[in-house]
């Protein structure tokens, strides 16, 4: 039964006007590496790293996609690129689904410098998370962020989520074990869509769609 709406969750395309979400691909591995190269001061300080003593990760682009693909199947993950008029400038990433009595996942995201501050990320995981409600039935969404992130932390602020605690040496970011200040948001207090509530945050959602 808990299983039952993973058939309308994955492989799924997400849109809102110019900015679409869709399924992480092989095919998209040399604009996805472009990307990557172009940014990596940019996003080095954020990114996850592999602890000592964990084994290797991937280590092709086909590797990486293939691992996410297989536990987007198996109901794990949500792995989205971010397109803007058709080209790749990020990721938004539904992380560690968990089912059962919990409904739960957290979301991890990035964006190309050439086009932040545009509020394409809170749009983005707004939509992604409005996904996770509706189509993907969870209750509870996650999102944790380093304390000095203070771009990350603007999207959260801006999405309305409430800070539910702070986790010490949460993850191995950036060569190390770095705290995390968590962000969390449930169905209960989405009366709507988020979307809808990022654009308009007093407004009225009892008559709103994005879909
Ligand atoms: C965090 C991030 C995803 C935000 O995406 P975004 O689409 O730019 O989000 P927003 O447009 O809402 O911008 C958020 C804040 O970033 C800052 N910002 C905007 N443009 C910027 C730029 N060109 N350079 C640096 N900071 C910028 C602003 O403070 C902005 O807040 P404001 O709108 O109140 O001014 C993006 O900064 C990023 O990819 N950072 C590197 C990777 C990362 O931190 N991932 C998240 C890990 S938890």
């Amino acid at each position: 039964m808990w299983g039952l709406s993973r058939a309308r969750a994955w492989p799924v395309v997400l849109r809102d006007a110019e900015l679409v979400l869709r399924p992480i691909q092989v095919a998209d591995g040399w604009e996805w590496s472009r990307v990557r190269l172009r940014n990596a001061d940019w996003l080095q300080p954020w990114e996850a790293t592999v602890p000592p003593g964990a084994g290797p990760g991937p280590t092709t682009f086909r590797e990486l996609v293939r691992g996410l693909q297989r536990a987007a199947r198996a109901g794990r993950m949500m792995p989205f690129v971010i397109e803007v008029e058709g080209r790749l400038v990020g990721q938004v990433t539904v992380n560690n689904v968990v089912r059962g009595s919990a409904q739960f996942a957290s979301i991890g995201y990035w964006v190309d410098r050439d086009v932040a501050g545009r509020g394409l990320v809170p749009r983005a995981v707004a939509l992604a998370i409005d996904h996770c409600f509706e189509g993907a039935g969870l209750h509870r969404v996650e999102i944790c962020i380093r304390p000095e992130n203070s771009n990350s932390l603007r999207v959260v602020e801006k999405l309305g989520l409430h800070e539910v605690g702070f986790a010490p040496a949460f993850l191995h970011i950036d060569g190390a074990w770095r705290d995390h200040r968590i962000y969390a948001v449930t169905t209960e207090e989405v009366a709507g869509s988020m979307l809808q509530r990022l654009r308009d945050p007093c407004g009225d959602q009892s008559h709103e769609s994005h879909q």
